[in-house]
């Protein structure tokens, strides 16, 4: 979500009951089991539109929950008007599903949030049409990489600091920039709330973690350079030199010993077997 300006923001980070756990690792459950049900129709051809359609109706028909983004409104927003985003090439988050054809050689980051008995679970993943580039392609693993060299530092006692740092080091010696004006962020009964999760920083600054805090990690990452600007619409996000962009996003829980990942399902990848 935007990046905003705040000091100490430990103060009203909620540290979730096993209650509340519970609750968000349906959600997290759910919001993958989405991404695996629109994967096979990410194909040539169909539109952004009707990749919300079903989504949408999966969500409110078969799951019985809520999409979170239709009609969310934070301050200095209209309300967004689909249930899903939808993120092709340049379009760096926030894509507002519409008319557009996919076409052979798009990457496309869908992002889902669900609502699951008032608990929210916030996953995306990109997916590839077709045929795509060497680079296309590249650029997408190298941003799943650097979501889950993020991931791998969680644990209760880390600080969030180390989070962005991991994430920052693997794009830039990829030659990639990090986004700045948008972050991660706590989440459970409430869509956006703190901590706000930089995929930038410097080790040991930053919050401390404590069990029971969860947040997702969702960095964007650019080919070319950081700098972004918003569409007409109030809403798609670009990159300013027009240069590819991607995301992955996984929502987290802090324990003790580490870290569990809510938003997985049958379909969602696995780690990378040279991290964590
Ligand atoms: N899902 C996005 C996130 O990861 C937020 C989308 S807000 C919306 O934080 F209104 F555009 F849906
Ligand atoms: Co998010
Ligand atoms: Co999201």
């Amino acid at each position: 979500m935007v990046l905003t300006r705040r000091r100490a923001q430990s103060m009203s980070i909620s540290i979730k009951t096993p209650h509340e756990i519970e609750k968000m690792r349906v959600a997290g459950r759910l919001t993958a089991e989405v991404l695996d049900y629109i994967a096979p129709h990410v194909t040539s051809g169909i539109t952004t539109g009707e990749l919300d359609r079903l989504c949408h109706e999966y969500i409110v028909g078969i799951q019985g929950c809520i999409p979170a983004p239709l009609n969310y409104a934070p301050p200095g927003y209209k309300p967004y008007p689909k249930s899903i985003c939808a993120s092709v090439n340049h379009q760096v988050c926030h894509g507002v599903p519409g008319d557009r054809q996919l076409k052979n050689g798009d990457i496309v980051n869908l992002d889902v949030t669900v609502i699951s008995d008032g608990y929210h679970g916030d996953s995306s993943r990109m997916f590839q049409v077709g045929d795509t580039s060497v680079q296309a392609r590249r650029l997408c693993e190298v941003t799943f990489e650097c979501l889950w060299l993020g991931i791998a530092q969680v644990r209760a006692g880390a600080h969030l600091g180390d989070v962005g740092h991991a994430i920052q080091q693997h794009a830039e010696k990829s030659g990639y920039s990090v986004v700045r004006e948008f972050c991660g962020h706590g989440i459970g009964a409430s869509f956006h709330e703190e901590p706000q999760v930089l995929h930038y920083g410097r080790p040991n600054t930053g919050i401390r973690l404590e069990a029971g805090m969860i947040f997702t990690i969702e960095p964007m990452i650019n080919a070319g350079k950081a700098a972004i600007r918003t569409m007409a619409d109030g809403w798609t996000i670009v990159t300013k030199d027009h240069s590819l962009s991607a995301q992955w996003e996984h929502t987290i829980l802090v324990t003790e010993s580490g870290h569990e990942v809510l938003t997985v399902s049958e379909g969602s990848r696995r780690q990378p077997d040279w991290i964590g």
